[in-house]
Protein backbone atom coordinates (compact mmCIF):
# COMPACT_ATOMS: atom_id res chain seq x y z
CA UNK A 1 0.00 0.00 0.00
CA UNK A 2 2.55 2.27 1.02
CA UNK A 3 4.60 1.81 -1.88
CA UNK A 4 1.80 2.44 -4.25
CA UNK A 5 0.80 5.22 -2.48
CA UNK A 6 4.31 6.64 -3.15
CA UNK A 7 4.26 5.80 -6.78
CA UNK A 8 1.09 7.43 -7.32
CA UNK A 9 2.81 10.44 -5.42
CA UNK A 10 5.84 10.18 -7.89
CA UNK A 11 3.51 10.00 -10.84
CA UNK A 12 1.17 12.98 -9.86
CA UNK A 13 4.12 15.08 -9.18
CA UNK A 14 5.56 14.94 -12.49
CA UNK A 15 2.25 15.85 -13.72
CA UNK A 16 2.14 18.89 -11.64
CA UNK A 17 -1.07 18.01 -9.24
CA UNK A 18 -0.31 18.66 -5.91
CA UNK A 19 0.29 16.37 -3.13
CA UNK A 20 -1.96 17.73 -0.70
CA UNK A 21 -4.38 16.76 -2.72
CA UNK A 22 -3.61 13.52 -3.28
CA UNK A 23 -3.63 12.92 0.50
CA UNK A 24 -6.97 13.97 0.98
CA UNK A 25 -8.57 11.16 -1.22
CA UNK A 26 -10.48 10.15 1.83
CA UNK A 27 -14.13 10.32 1.23
CA UNK A 28 -16.06 13.06 2.15
CA UNK A 29 -18.19 12.64 4.99
CA UNK A 30 -20.22 14.59 7.95
CA UNK A 31 -16.73 15.55 10.17
CA UNK A 32 -19.37 17.43 12.51
CA UNK A 33 -21.34 14.93 12.77
CA UNK A 34 -18.97 12.03 13.84
CA UNK A 35 -17.14 15.06 16.28
CA UNK A 36 -20.10 15.46 17.92
CA UNK A 37 -20.33 11.88 18.24
CA UNK A 38 -16.86 11.34 19.40
CA UNK A 39 -16.89 13.85 22.25
CA UNK A 40 -20.43 12.33 23.18
CA UNK A 41 -19.66 8.68 23.59
CA UNK A 42 -16.22 7.11 22.01
CA UNK A 43 -13.10 10.13 23.54
CA UNK A 44 -14.39 8.61 27.20
CA UNK A 45 -13.02 5.11 26.31
CA UNK A 46 -10.72 5.92 22.88
CA UNK A 47 -9.78 9.29 24.13
CA UNK A 48 -9.95 12.65 22.65
CA UNK A 49 -7.51 12.43 19.79
CA UNK A 50 -8.63 8.30 19.63
CA UNK A 51 -5.63 7.85 21.32
CA UNK A 52 -6.71 5.41 23.95
CA UNK A 53 -7.76 6.86 27.34
CA UNK A 54 -6.06 3.52 28.92
CA UNK A 55 -3.98 0.65 28.68
CA UNK A 56 -7.41 -1.50 27.99
CA UNK A 57 -8.71 0.63 24.74
CA UNK A 58 -7.51 0.33 21.52
CA UNK A 59 -6.08 3.37 19.49
CA UNK A 60 -8.42 4.49 16.65
CA UNK A 61 -5.87 7.43 15.57
CA UNK A 62 -4.13 6.62 12.36
CA UNK A 63 -6.53 3.34 11.57
CA UNK A 64 -8.24 3.10 8.16
CA UNK A 65 -11.83 4.58 7.98
CA UNK A 66 -12.82 1.04 5.72
CA UNK A 67 -11.88 -0.89 8.70
CA UNK A 68 -13.38 1.24 11.32
CA UNK A 69 -16.76 1.37 9.41
CA UNK A 70 -16.52 -2.60 9.37
CA UNK A 71 -15.80 -3.34 12.79
CA UNK A 72 -18.37 -0.44 14.01
CA UNK A 73 -20.98 -2.72 11.48
CA UNK A 74 -20.09 -6.14 12.69
CA UNK A 75 -20.05 -4.51 16.40
CA UNK A 76 -24.24 -3.29 14.76
CA UNK A 77 -25.19 -6.69 13.74
CA UNK A 78 -23.20 -8.63 16.52
CA UNK A 79 -21.10 -10.77 14.33
CA UNK A 80 -17.98 -9.47 16.68
CA UNK A 81 -19.22 -9.82 19.74
CA UNK A 82 -17.93 -7.25 22.83
CA UNK A 83 -19.87 -6.21 25.60
CA UNK A 84 -19.30 -2.91 25.52
CA UNK A 85 -18.92 -2.03 21.90
CA UNK A 86 -22.13 -4.22 20.53
CA UNK A 87 -23.87 -1.54 22.49
CA UNK A 88 -22.00 1.67 21.13
CA UNK A 89 -22.42 1.22 17.75
CA UNK A 90 -26.68 -0.25 18.35
CA UNK A 91 -27.69 3.33 16.93
CA UNK A 92 -25.38 4.13 14.32
CA UNK A 93 -25.85 4.48 10.73
CA UNK A 94 -23.77 3.57 7.95
CA UNK A 95 -22.73 7.30 7.19
CA UNK A 96 -21.92 7.82 10.79
CA UNK A 97 -19.77 4.97 10.72
CA UNK A 98 -18.46 5.93 7.50
CA UNK A 99 -17.90 9.42 9.18
CA UNK A 100 -16.21 7.92 11.99
CA UNK A 101 -13.56 5.95 10.55
CA UNK A 102 -12.52 9.17 8.64
CA UNK A 103 -12.99 11.10 11.66
CA UNK A 104 -10.49 9.36 13.36
CA UNK A 105 -8.30 8.15 10.60
CA UNK A 106 -7.57 11.49 10.82
CA UNK A 107 -6.17 11.60 13.81
CA UNK A 108 -2.13 12.49 14.54
CA UNK A 109 -0.32 9.17 15.77
CA UNK A 110 2.65 8.48 17.72
CA UNK A 111 5.17 5.43 18.66
CA UNK A 112 5.09 3.78 22.24
CA UNK A 113 8.26 3.95 24.28
CA UNK A 114 9.25 0.31 25.10
CA UNK A 115 10.66 -0.56 28.38
CA UNK A 116 11.91 -3.86 27.69
CA UNK A 117 14.30 -3.66 24.07
CA UNK A 118 14.80 -7.23 24.45
CA UNK A 119 11.39 -8.40 24.08
CA UNK A 120 10.49 -5.35 20.92
CA UNK A 121 13.89 -7.20 19.38
CA UNK A 122 12.20 -10.76 20.02
CA UNK A 123 8.75 -9.46 18.33
CA UNK A 124 10.60 -7.65 15.75
CA UNK A 125 11.79 -11.02 14.82
CA UNK A 126 8.23 -12.34 14.73
CA UNK A 127 6.85 -9.80 13.13
CA UNK A 128 9.25 -9.87 10.22
CA UNK A 129 10.21 -13.28 9.92
CA UNK A 130 7.65 -15.48 11.62
CA UNK A 131 8.50 -18.23 13.37
CA UNK A 132 9.27 -21.18 10.88
CA UNK A 133 9.68 -23.43 13.41
CA UNK A 134 6.32 -23.77 14.39
CA UNK A 135 4.56 -22.31 11.57
CA UNK A 136 3.88 -18.76 12.64
CA UNK A 137 3.67 -16.59 9.04
CA UNK A 138 5.28 -13.12 9.24
CA UNK A 139 2.80 -10.85 10.26
CA UNK A 140 4.83 -8.19 7.78
CA UNK A 141 3.06 -10.23 4.58
CA UNK A 142 -0.03 -8.97 5.26
CA UNK A 143 -0.22 -6.03 7.64
CA UNK A 144 3.03 -4.08 5.51
CA UNK A 145 6.53 -3.88 6.56
CA UNK A 146 5.73 -0.90 8.97
CA UNK A 147 2.37 -3.01 10.46
CA UNK A 148 0.28 -0.32 8.77
CA UNK A 149 -1.92 -2.28 7.53
CA UNK A 150 -4.28 -1.54 3.86
CA UNK A 151 -8.24 -0.21 2.98
CA UNK A 152 -8.32 -3.91 3.78
CA UNK A 153 -5.67 -4.94 6.61
CA UNK A 154 -5.82 -3.11 10.18
CA UNK A 155 -3.15 -0.79 10.84
CA UNK A 156 -1.22 -2.41 13.81
CA UNK A 157 1.68 0.21 14.26
CA UNK A 158 1.48 2.11 17.43
CA UNK A 159 -1.56 0.27 18.91
CA UNK A 160 -1.81 -0.28 22.62
CA UNK A 161 -0.02 -3.76 23.67
CA UNK A 162 -2.39 -4.93 25.86
CA UNK A 163 -4.88 -4.90 23.17
CA UNK A 164 -3.00 -6.38 20.55
CA UNK A 165 -2.40 -9.23 23.27
CA UNK A 166 -6.05 -9.67 23.80
CA UNK A 167 -6.97 -9.56 20.12
CA UNK A 168 -4.53 -12.58 19.66
CA UNK A 169 -5.65 -14.13 22.18
CA UNK A 170 -9.18 -14.36 21.30
CA UNK A 171 -8.64 -15.08 17.88
CA UNK A 172 -6.93 -17.95 18.97
CA UNK A 173 -9.85 -19.28 21.17
CA UNK A 174 -12.15 -17.75 18.34
CA UNK A 175 -13.86 -15.45 20.78
CA UNK A 176 -13.00 -12.64 18.13
CA UNK A 177 -16.22 -13.79 16.22
CA UNK A 178 -15.49 -12.02 12.68
CA UNK A 179 -13.34 -12.76 9.89
CA UNK A 180 -11.33 -14.79 12.39
CA UNK A 181 -9.77 -17.43 9.87
CA UNK A 182 -6.74 -16.27 8.87
CA UNK A 183 -5.97 -14.53 12.50
CA UNK A 184 -7.29 -17.51 13.98
CA UNK A 185 -4.27 -19.80 12.37
CA UNK A 186 -1.52 -17.35 12.89
CA UNK A 187 -2.46 -16.66 16.61
CA UNK A 188 -3.02 -20.36 17.27
CA UNK A 189 0.84 -21.15 16.68
CA UNK A 190 1.66 -17.91 18.56
CA UNK A 191 3.77 -18.63 22.20
CA UNK A 192 2.70 -16.46 24.95
CA UNK A 193 6.20 -14.78 24.70
CA UNK A 194 6.16 -14.35 21.25
CA UNK A 195 2.81 -12.34 21.68
CA UNK A 196 4.16 -10.45 24.29
CA UNK A 197 6.90 -9.29 22.12
CA UNK A 198 5.14 -8.86 19.05
CA UNK A 199 2.84 -6.68 20.65
CA UNK A 200 5.34 -4.55 22.31
CA UNK A 201 7.05 -4.55 18.97
CA UNK A 202 4.32 -2.73 17.54
CA UNK A 203 3.82 -0.23 19.81
CA UNK A 204 6.75 1.14 19.00
CA UNK A 205 6.23 1.78 15.52
CA UNK A 206 4.96 4.68 13.75
C1 LIG B 1 -16.77 2.17 27.64
C2 LIG B 1 -15.62 2.16 26.73
C3 LIG B 1 -15.85 2.34 25.24
C4 LIG B 1 -16.59 3.33 24.61
C5 LIG B 1 -17.40 4.45 25.24
C6 LIG B 1 -16.41 3.10 23.18
N1 LIG B 1 -15.57 2.02 22.97
FE1 LIG B 1 -14.94 1.32 21.16
N2 LIG B 1 -13.96 -0.22 22.09
C7 LIG B 1 -13.96 -0.44 23.45
C8 LIG B 1 -13.35 -1.73 23.73
C9 LIG B 1 -13.16 -2.37 25.09
C10 LIG B 1 -12.98 -2.26 22.46
C11 LIG B 1 -12.34 -3.62 22.18
C12 LIG B 1 -13.45 -4.62 21.97
C13 LIG B 1 -12.94 -6.03 21.80
O1 LIG B 1 -12.26 -6.50 22.69
O2 LIG B 1 -13.21 -6.64 20.77
C14 LIG B 1 -13.38 -1.29 21.46
C15 LIG B 1 -13.18 -1.45 20.10
C16 LIG B 1 -13.55 -0.52 19.14
C17 LIG B 1 -13.26 -0.63 17.73
C18 LIG B 1 -12.49 -1.75 17.07
C19 LIG B 1 -11.02 -1.37 17.02
C20 LIG B 1 -10.15 -2.36 16.32
O3 LIG B 1 -8.95 -2.08 16.20
O4 LIG B 1 -10.63 -3.41 15.87
C21 LIG B 1 -13.79 0.47 17.13
C22 LIG B 1 -13.74 0.81 15.65
C23 LIG B 1 -14.41 1.27 18.16
N3 LIG B 1 -14.25 0.65 19.38
C24 LIG B 1 -15.07 2.47 17.94
C25 LIG B 1 -15.80 3.16 18.90
C26 LIG B 1 -16.64 4.30 18.61
C27 LIG B 1 -16.81 4.92 17.25
C28 LIG B 1 -17.21 4.67 19.81
C29 LIG B 1 -18.23 5.78 20.04
C30 LIG B 1 -19.48 5.64 19.31
C31 LIG B 1 -16.70 3.77 20.84
N4 LIG B 1 -15.86 2.87 20.25
C32 LIG B 1 -17.00 3.85 22.17
C33 LIG B 1 -14.44 0.43 24.42
C34 LIG B 1 -15.24 1.53 24.21
C1 LIG C 1 -2.24 -13.93 5.88
C2 LIG C 1 -2.44 -12.54 6.32
C3 LIG C 1 -2.16 -12.19 7.77
C4 LIG C 1 -1.03 -12.49 8.51
C5 LIG C 1 0.20 -13.30 8.10
C6 LIG C 1 -1.22 -11.86 9.80
N1 LIG C 1 -2.42 -11.19 9.83
FE1 LIG C 1 -3.19 -10.15 11.41
N2 LIG C 1 -4.90 -9.79 10.38
C7 LIG C 1 -5.16 -10.23 9.11
C8 LIG C 1 -6.53 -9.89 8.77
C9 LIG C 1 -7.23 -10.20 7.46
C10 LIG C 1 -7.08 -9.20 9.87
C11 LIG C 1 -8.50 -8.61 10.02
C12 LIG C 1 -9.39 -9.57 10.73
C13 LIG C 1 -10.77 -9.00 10.95
O1 LIG C 1 -11.21 -8.10 10.24
O2 LIG C 1 -11.46 -9.49 11.86
C14 LIG C 1 -6.02 -9.16 10.87
C15 LIG C 1 -6.19 -8.59 12.12
C16 LIG C 1 -5.19 -8.54 13.10
C17 LIG C 1 -5.33 -7.91 14.40
C18 LIG C 1 -6.54 -7.18 14.93
C19 LIG C 1 -6.30 -5.69 14.83
C20 LIG C 1 -7.33 -4.86 15.50
O3 LIG C 1 -7.24 -3.62 15.35
O4 LIG C 1 -8.22 -5.38 16.18
C21 LIG C 1 -4.14 -8.11 15.05
C22 LIG C 1 -3.79 -7.65 16.45
C23 LIG C 1 -3.27 -8.84 14.16
N3 LIG C 1 -3.93 -9.09 12.98
C24 LIG C 1 -1.96 -9.19 14.49
C25 LIG C 1 -1.15 -10.00 13.68
C26 LIG C 1 0.15 -10.46 14.08
C27 LIG C 1 0.84 -10.12 15.39
C28 LIG C 1 0.62 -11.26 13.07
C29 LIG C 1 1.90 -12.05 13.01
C30 LIG C 1 2.19 -12.95 14.12
C31 LIG C 1 -0.41 -11.25 12.02
N4 LIG C 1 -1.45 -10.47 12.42
C32 LIG C 1 -0.30 -11.93 10.81
C33 LIG C 1 -4.28 -10.89 8.27
C34 LIG C 1 -3.03 -11.38 8.62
Amino acid sequence: MKTLKGRVVVCAVALGVPVAAIAAELPKVDLARAAEISGGRCALCHGAEGDSSSPLYPRLAGQHHQYIAKQLGDFKSGLRKSDTMNGMAQDLTPDEMLALGVYFEQKPTKPREARDAELAAVGRFIFHRGNEYSGVAACAGCHGDKGLGTDRLPRLAGQVPRYIEAQLKSFNTRARTNDNEIMHSVASKLSELEIKAVALYLSTLD
